[in-house]
Parts: C-alpha cells; sequence; structure tokens
C-alpha cells in the first residue's frame, strides 16, 4: 500500500492532486492538440480526420453535437463557434435525451461526438443511433484506442494526456480547442471566412497557451475568494454568448466537488427566475469579458449589486468597470471573442479546487462520482 501511495506521489508530479496538475497542464494541452495541425505561417490547418471527409462536412445540412456532463458544455461552445465561423446550423444535445427520443437525423447531417473517454455509454448509443439512420459520425475522445474512437466513421482526438480527476479540466479546454480548428478549417473550405481573418485566428490561437499561462497566474487571487465563500450554500454563474456554456461548466465543477449547489445561467434569464434567489449569502460568478456584451453583463451586475448579492467579476485585464461594482474580480488576458471561454474557464476551475480543498472533499474522487459513466 505504501509502495502504491508512493507512486501516485510520483504521478502527481510534485502537485497535491490530479486536478491541479491537469489544471496546470492545460498550456502544454492545448499546444499539443494544434502541434502538427495548425500551420501557422502557411495559413492552413490539416486534419486528417477532416480532410479526408471535406465533402461531407461541407455539405452538411446540420452539425448535430452529442455528448454528457462537461464535453456537452465544450459542444454548447462549439455552437457558437461554428455557426459564427462556417455558418452552419448546430444542434448540441445531451447523449441521452438524443438516443431515446426518436430524433431527425438526415443522411446529410454531421454529427459530432465528443467524449473525454471514449466510453460513455450513453454517447455510445447515441452515435449507434445516428449512424443506424444514415449519419457521418464523426468522434472527438482524448483516450486513444476507446471504444467511441473505434466506432465513428471518423475523428480526432484532443491530445490532452491522461486525464485522471473526476472532474474534467484539460479535457474541456483541449476539446474546445479541436472544435475551434475544425470550426475555422470548415469556414476557410466553405469560404465564409476571409483568409485575413483565419490567419488572424491561428495567430491568436497560438498565443493562447501562453495566456493560459498567465491567466493561471489568478491562482492566489483564486485562493482568496475562494476562502470568502468556501460556506456558501448556493451559488450562481452567469455568462452571456461565448461564455454562458463557461457559466454552466464553472457551476458543474463547484457541484461536482464542493457538493455546493450550483447554478448556471445565460445572464439575461437571470430576471427570468434565479434573480428571486439573490441576496447577501448568494455568490454570483460573473463572466464580463471586454468582448462581447460587455455593457449588458454591467446591467446585469447592476441588478445584482441592487439585491446585496456578492459579485465576483471573471474581467479582461485592466478592467475598470466591473471592478468598480464587484467585491471580487479576477483578471485575465485579453483574446478574440470566440477564444474567451478557454482563458475564462481557467479562474472557475481554480476557485472549484481551492473551496472543495478547504471544505476537505475528495477533489480527485468526490462522492458518487465516476471518471467514465459506461453504464446508464
Ligand atoms: C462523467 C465525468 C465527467 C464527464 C462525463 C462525460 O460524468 O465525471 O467529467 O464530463 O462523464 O464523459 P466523457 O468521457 O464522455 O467526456
Amino acid at each position: 500500500e505504501e509502495l502504491q501511495l508512493n507512486l501516485e506521489q510520483i504521478e502527481k508530479g510534485g502537485y497535491d492532486h490530479f486536478m491541479l496538475k491537469e489544471i496546470y497542464e492545460q498550456p502544454q494541452a492545448i499546444k499539443d492538440t494544434f502541434r502538427g495541425r495548425m500551420l501557422v505561417k502557411e495559413g492552413i490547418i490539416k486534419m486528417a480526420g477532416i480532410d479526408d471527409n471535406i465533402e461531407k462536412f461541407k455539405n452538411a445540412r446540420r452539425i448535430i453535437i452529442i455528448a454528457c456532463g462537461t464535453s456537452w458544455h465544450a459542444g454548447l461552445v462549439a455552437e457558437y463557434i461554428f455557426e459564427e465561423f462556417a455558418r452552419v446550423p448546430v444542434e448540441v444535445e445531451y447523449a441521452s435525451e438524443f438516443r431515446y427520443r426518436n430524433p431527425v437525423v438526415f443522411k446529410d447531417d454531421v454529427v459530432i461526438a465528443i467524449s473525454q473517454s471514449g466510453e460513455t455509454a450513453d454517447t455510445m448509443a447515441a452515435i449507434k443511433l445516428a449512424k443506424k439512420q444514415g449519419a457521418f459520425v464523426f468522434g472527438i475522445c482524448n483516450v486513444v484506442g476507446s471504444s467511441i474512437s473505434r466506432i465513428t466513421d471518423a475523428g480526432a482526438y484532443t491530445h490532452a494526456g491522461p486525464e485522471i480527476g473526476v472532474a474534467s479540466t484539460k479535457a474541456f479546454t483541449t476539446q474546445i480547442t479541436i472544435l475551434t480548428l475544425i470550426a475555422l478549417r470548415l469556414a476557410q473550405a466553405t469560404g465564409k471566412m476571409a483568409d485575413s481573418e483565419f490567419r488572424n485566428y491561428l495567430q491568436e490561437l497560438e498565443r493562447i497557451p501562453g495566456k493560459v499561462e498567465k491567466a493561471l497566474k489568478c491562482n492566489d487571487q483564486a485562493e482568496l475568494v475562494a476562502a470568502q465563500y468556501k460556506d456558501a450554500p448556493n451559488a450562481l454563474y452567469l455568462g452571456r454568448g461565448y461564455n454562458f456554456p463557461v457559466a454552466l461548466e464553472g457551476a458543474l465543477k463547484l457541484k461536482e466537488i464542493s457538493y455546493i449547489h450550483a447554478e448556471g445561467y445565460p445572464a439575461a434569464e437571470m430576471k427570468h427566475g434565479p434573480i428571486a434567489l439573490i441576496d447577501e449569502m448568494m455568490p454570483v460568478f460573473v463572466i464580463a469579458m471586454r468582448k462581447g456584451h460587455y455593457e449588458k453583463v454591467v446591467s446585469n451586475i447592476e441588478e445584482i449589486k441592487a439585491r446585496s448579492g456578492k459579485i465576483i467579476g471573471i474581467v479582461t485585464e485592466g478592467d475598470t468597470e466591473v471592478k468598480r461594482l464587484a467585491d471580487h474580480i479576477i483578471e485575465i488576458p485579453e483574446t478574440l471573442e470566440p477564444l474567451t471561454p478557454i482563458l475564462a474557464t481557467i479562474p472557475l476551475q481554480l476557485l472549484s479546487y481551492h473551496i472543495a480543498l478547504m471544505l476537505d472533499k475528495n477533489v480527485d474522487q468526490p462522492r458518487n462520482l465516476a471518471k467514465s459513466v459506461t453504464v446508464e
């Protein structure tokens, strides 16, 4: 047993938990995900699984994304990115709902299944259903040789490396990375994006690992904020546009490992219900990037403040307006709007980690949860 413990210590590479290690591995994991696929100088994205099937993608009537849990959140981010870049309609579905509701699937639909483990039972079943109905199914998995990577028609690996912590971190940001590459490649193939813009995105993507590195520097601030709110019974996460799914993911991270009840909402939906919950006991984590409905989010923050809610703003470096209103802010580097989810996710991961740790929870193996859910 002692040997086992030592082995685990070594595997954690000096970190106290796998989750923390995996959070810090994100700059490298993202780099590994686009390495060899993105030729920035040449202005080319090379992905065998896409290139070999480019006609299917170009002629897709729709893209249907199926996934569970955190992978589903990555799918939601991708919906915004695909529709913006490639102007193709996208639907994102929980695999479990898709498989049980007699979905309409056309032969010219492209289905993208996202799964870190490549073993999730509901996602597997949804893929089989889509294939039976004649759709082309593309898999995005992290685990090489996994079941989903084998049953899909084509696919691409995320190259995040092994993810051990049950709460998914680096799988999420690398899924967004690869989905962004695919959306860009498709936008280029269909002529929906100007070459100059395409190249601009490649250049900025190349800077993302460095910016994630910088975002990780918020760790001390995240710890400080965590100490303030660790005893809150509830928490609310708000974001708009590209960062609405990030709000969902932030809330999921907190639920998973700290067992604090948390909900993610599109900021503007707050007035249709969640606002009733706001009082001085309620921390509200608001993603308020300078690019992306900034003024709207600021007015949402004012509404929270008027009801004595505690505001933690996830903001762009140098922000002044939210800083003036919020109880706490966490700054992350600026980037192009569609790439902000990757950076905005980082502080939310760290916040959950520190809160769970302070509450003395089992960060890497939370109760009732499994890393991959191979049963229904
Ligand atoms: C489980 C894990 C989550 C994960 C989800 C989907 O619930 O605890 O972290 O997001 O399954 O897993 P997959 O391997 O298909 O991405």
